[in-house]
C-alpha cells in the first residue's frame, strides 16, 4: 500500500506552479468527441482522473497522442458510438459527460452510471431532465444510462436548472452545441470551469454566449472543426496550497493562477490572518500572525467553493476561538472529521454544520483519506501538526493533485512516499 509520511510543524517557503484545472479537463476532454478533426489541448493536468477520461476516449476509438507532459492531441473523426462500460464509468463522476457528448454527436448514448466522491446523494436527475427537454428518451436500467434522441438529433429548448448544478450545466451544453436550434440554460452554474468548457467549444466553432452568468445561450451549429486550446489553472489546487501555507505559516509564491478565480478563497484566508498579495498570474501568500476564527458557508461560484471546505477546516482547527463551517452544496461532506479528531482536532458535526474549537496544535497520527479533498486536507493537517502523520489511501489524492509530493517538497515540506511490503511483493511478482 502507498502512504504519504509527513513530519509536520515546519513553515512553508518557496514557489509552487499550479497545474491545469481538473474539473475543466474532465469536461473538455470528452467534449473533443464532438469535434470532427484534431483537438490540441494544452495545460492538461497529470492526474489519474484525466488518464481515465483519455482511456475511455481510446476505448471509443479516438486517436489520442501525447505530445508532451501536459499536451495531448485527440482526433475523434473515427469514434464509435459504443457504450462506456461500468468498469471505467464508475471510477469517476465526470464519466457522465460522455452522455452529453455522445448525444450531441450521435443523438444517442449508452454510459454506465458514474462514481465519484461519496458526499451522500449524488443524483443526476437534472442532467436527465435537461436531455429529456431537448427531445431525448432517457432510461436508467441495470446500472446503464441509455439515451436516444427522437428523430436522431437533439433539439434546442429552454432548460431551467432547479439547482445551479455544475455537471448538469456542462452536460446540457455538450448536448446542445450541435443541436437543431437554440438552447437556453436558465439558473446555470457559473464556475470558472464552465466558462473554460464554453471557451474550448467556441474555439472549435461552437456558438455559446453567457457562460459565467446564470443564463447561457447555445446556438446549434452543423459541426465543430479542430483547433488548439489551453486549459485554465486549477482554482482548487491553488486554494489548497494557499490553505497549506495559512495552516503552517511561512511565505509561498503560488504561480500560474488566475487571481480573480481565487477571490472567494483569498477573502476567507485573510479573515483568518493570512496576507495575500495578488500579482498578474500569481498570488504571494504569507502567514505569520496567529490564526483567527471565522465562519464560512460553502456556496456555488462565486461563493466559497465546497471543494475547499475540508482544506479550510484544517486551518480552522488551529485558529483561536470557535468557527462555524456550513456545507451549502453537499448533503454530507464531513466524512474526514473522524480522521482530524485522531490528530487532536475539536470538531462537532450536526448535519451540514461543523463547529470547530481551535486547539494550540494538532499531533501527527495514522490517518486515512476518504476522498480527494479530504485527503488534501489531511496533508495540510499533517504539515501543520507536531510529529509524524502517515496518510493511507492516497489514490484519492492523486486523482486531482498533480505531483503533490514533489510540489510540497519544493516549498520545504518534509513529505515522502512510502510503499509498504505487500505492494513491493506484488510489484516483484508483476
Ligand atoms: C462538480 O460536481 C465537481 N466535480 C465537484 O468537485 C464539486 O464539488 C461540484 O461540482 C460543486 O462545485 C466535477 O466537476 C467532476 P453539482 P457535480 O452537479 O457536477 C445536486 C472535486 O472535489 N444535484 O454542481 O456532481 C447535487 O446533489 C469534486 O473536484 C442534483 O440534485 O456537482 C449537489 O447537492 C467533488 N441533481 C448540487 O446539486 C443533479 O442532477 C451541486 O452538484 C445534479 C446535481
Amino acid at each position: 500500500m502507498t502512504k504519504y509520511v509527513i513530519r509536520g510543524g515546519k513553515p512553508l517557503y518557496g514557489a509552487v506552479e499550479i497545474s491545469g484545472a481538473k474539473n475543466a479537463a474532465v469536461a473538455i476532454l470528452p467534449a473533443a468527441l464532438l469535434v470532427d478533426g484534431v483537438c490540441r489541448i494544452e495545460n492538461v493536468p497529470q492526474i489519474s482522473d484525466v488518464t481515465l477520461i483519455l482511456n475511455i476516449l481510446q476505448e471509443l476509438g479516438a486517436d489520442v497522442r501525447t505530445i508532451n507532459r501536459t499536451t495531448v492531441e485527440i482526433d475523434c473523426s473515427h469514434i464509435r458510438n459504443a457504450m462506456v462500460p461500468d468498469a471505467l464509468a464508475r471510477k469517476i463522476r465526470a464519466s457522465y459527460y460522455f452522455i452529453g457528448a455522445m448525444l450531441g454527436r450521435f443523438g444517442s448514448a449508452q454510459v454506465a452510471l458514474p462514481g465519484g466522491c461519496d458526499f451522500g446523494g449524488r443524483p443526476i436527475d437534472l442532467h436527465i431532465k435537461g436531455f429529456a427537454s431537448m427531445g431525448a428518451d432517457v432510461d436508467v436500467k441495470g446500472g446503464i444510462i441509455s439515451a436516444q434522441a427522437a428523430g436522431g438529433h437533439m433539439v434546442g429548448t429552454t432548460v431551467y436548472m432547479d439547482m445551479s448544478s455544475v455537471g448538469a450545466t456542462m452536460n446540457v451544453m455538450l448536448a446542445a452545441v450541435l443541436a437543431e436550434g437554440t438552447t437556453v440554460i436558465e439558473n446555470a452554474a457559473k464556475e470558472p470551469h464552465i466558462v473554460d468548457l464554453a471557451n474550448f467549444l467556441n474555439s472549435m466553432g461552437a456558438s455559446i454566449m453567457g457562460a459565467g452568468t446564470d443564463v447561457i445561450k447555445i446556438r446549434g451549429v452543423a459541426s465543430l472543426s479542430g483547433g488548439s486550446y489551453s486549459i485554465i489553472p486549477d482554482q482548487i489546487e491553488a486554494g489548497t496550497y494557499m490553505a497549506a501555507v495559512t495552516a503552517t505559516g511561512g511565505e509561498v509564491l503560488i504561480k500560474n493562477v488566475i487571481p480573480k478565480h481565487l477571490e472567494c478563497i483569498t477573502a476567507k484566508l485573510v479573515e483568518m490572518g493570512a496576507e495575500v498579495e495578488e500579482l498578474d498570474d500569481a498570488v504571494l501568500v504569507r502567514r505569520s500572525r496567529p490564526l483567527e476564527r471565522t465562519n464560512i458557508k460553502t456556496l456555488p461560484y462565486p461563493g466559497f467553493p465546497t471543494d475547499m471546505q475540508p482544506q479550510v477546516a484544517a486551518c480552522l482547527c488551529l485558529a483561536q476561538g470557535t468557527s462555524v463551517l456550513t456545507e451549502g452544496v453537499w448533503d454530507n461532506r464531513y466524512r474526514y472529521v473522524d480522521e482530524f479528531r485522531r490528530m487532536g482536532a475539536q470538531i462537532q458535526v450536526d448535519g451540514k454544520i461543523a463547529v470547530i474549537e481551535g486547539v494550540p496544535q494538532l499531533t501527527g497520527a495514522a490517518v486515512e483519506a476518504c476522498d480527494l479533498r479530504a485527503g488534501a486536507a489531511l496533508v495540510i493537517a499533517g504539515l501543520a501538526a507536531q510529529g509524524t502523520t502517515e496518510i493511507s489511501q492516497v489514490r484519492h489524492i492523486e486523482r486531482g493533485y498533480e505531483d503533490i509530493v514533489r510540489k510540497l517538497s519544493g516549498i520545504g515540506a518534509d513529505i515522502r512516499v512510502v510503499v509498504t511490503p505487500d505492494e513491493v511483493k506484488a510489484a516483484q511478482v508483476g
